[in-house]
């Protein structure tokens, strides 16, 4: 089912036109996350030098934050075909063996979602990435033999949200590892300039500035509310975000101050007023807000983390004095550093 959050980092079919006409195509369009694009930079630059394919590059964080947009700004910056598939697409190794006999020299695979690859696929993936080769058995029992195949030298750009589910024998094949952090404000105002130009789009700086605030960090985000608060500026303000406007419209839209959700807020709510702010497991958070364990851990938390409102301990999930605060709370525990003190005395 598709995520009806507003404020979900996930793929929405509304995001389609927009996505396309606001992503970024070269790198120098690209904004923020300026040590990934530096280390892309040389490695590109030096296998453009050399006539060989770009290493195999393994691109991880939460979603939206722009790991589809890179693969294609690498293609495009090495000058070579991109081939698009995902882990749950490719379901037989034929069906694998097919695209990689298809590629031309240099060209680039991404797969998206490659954590969902499975076992049987994965395994062809291992000789393809290592030596350029395919190897497939021929007849049965003893009769059977192995037969190499000679593939050509492509580069896999590979996407996760979840590095930690993939196979260490896979990570390992990845000589380009680069994570994607959130975006800062600064850089998610940029980031809602430029498209509020593209889309004809009157924001003041304040009004992009708010924007930015609430986009949880987001490219994604900061590209949808900058739609939906442009028709509420149309209808109920004339034409133009300001401050003022922004903060209206995401307020109506259940965006607060800290880009947090409906859904976001009900995590925490769930851990402190069911399980006394934590600790509590993934699954029971998930039952108790019948969320799936997977929105809750690839979407909610990581921004709940970053802003320092959620903690992940080995006992499960514990909320932090300033969510307590932000919901309105009197956070209960001692304070931590008068309890040193008191131990010591
Ligand atoms: N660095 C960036 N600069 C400008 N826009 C970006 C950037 N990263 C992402 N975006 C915007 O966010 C949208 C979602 O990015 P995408 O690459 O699909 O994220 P992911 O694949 O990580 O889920 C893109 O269509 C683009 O408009
Ligand atoms: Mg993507």
């Amino acid at each position: 089912m598709e995520d009806t959050r507003l404020v979900t980092p996930q793929f929405r079919e509304e995001d389609g036109e927009i996505d396309s006409s606001l992503r970024p195509r070269r790198m120098d369009e690209y904004i923020g996350q300026t040590r990934v694009k530096e280390n892309l930079q040389i490695f590109i630059q030096a296998a453009r030098e050399r006539g060989e394919a770009l290493d195999h590059v393994l691109l991880y964080g939460p979603p939206g934050l722009g790991k589809t947009t890179l693969a294609h700004i690498v293609a495009a910056e090495l000058g070579v075909q991109i081939r698009i598939t995902s882990g749950p697409a490719i379901e037989r190794p034929g069906d694998l063996a097919a695209i990689l006999t298809n590629l031309e020299d240099n060209d680039v695979l991404f797969i998206d979602e490659v954590h969902r690859l499975n076992r049987a696929v994965e395994e062809i993936l291992y000789p393809a990435m290592e030596d350029y080769a395919l190897d497939i058995i021929i007849g049965k029992g003893a009769s059977a033999r192995s037969l190499r195949i000679d593939l050509p030298h492509f580069t896999l750009i590979a996407a996760t949200t979840r590095a930690g589910a993939l196979s260490a024998p896979l990570r390992d094949r990845f000589g380009i590892i680069n994570r994607l952090d959130f975006y800062s404000s600064a850089d998610l105002e940029q980031i809602i300039a430029r498209a509020a130009q593209i889309l004809k789009i009157k924001a003041d700086p304040d009004g992009i500035a708010t924007l930015a605030r609430r986009a949880r960090g987001t490219p994604r985000i900061a590209n949808r509310l900058l739609k939906r608060v442009r028709d509420y500026a149309q209808v109920k303000a004339d034409g133009v975000i300001t401050a003022q406007v922004a903060a209206d419209a995401l307020n109506r839209l259940e965006v607060d101050a800290q880009g947090l959700d409906r859904v976001d807020r009900l995590v925490l709510e769930t851990i402190i007023g069911k399980f006394d702010g934590g600790p509590v497991g993934v699954e029971t958070l998930a039952a108790a807000t019948q969320e799936a364990v997977e929105t809750i851990e690839d979407v909610c938390e990581p921004y709940l983390m970053q802003i320092g409102f959620l903690q992940r301990t080995p006992r499960g999930r514990i909320t932090t004095r300033l969510a307590w605060e932000h919901l309105g709370l009197i956070y209960p525990k001692a304070d931590e550093t008068n309890q040193g003190t008191l131990e010591l005395s």
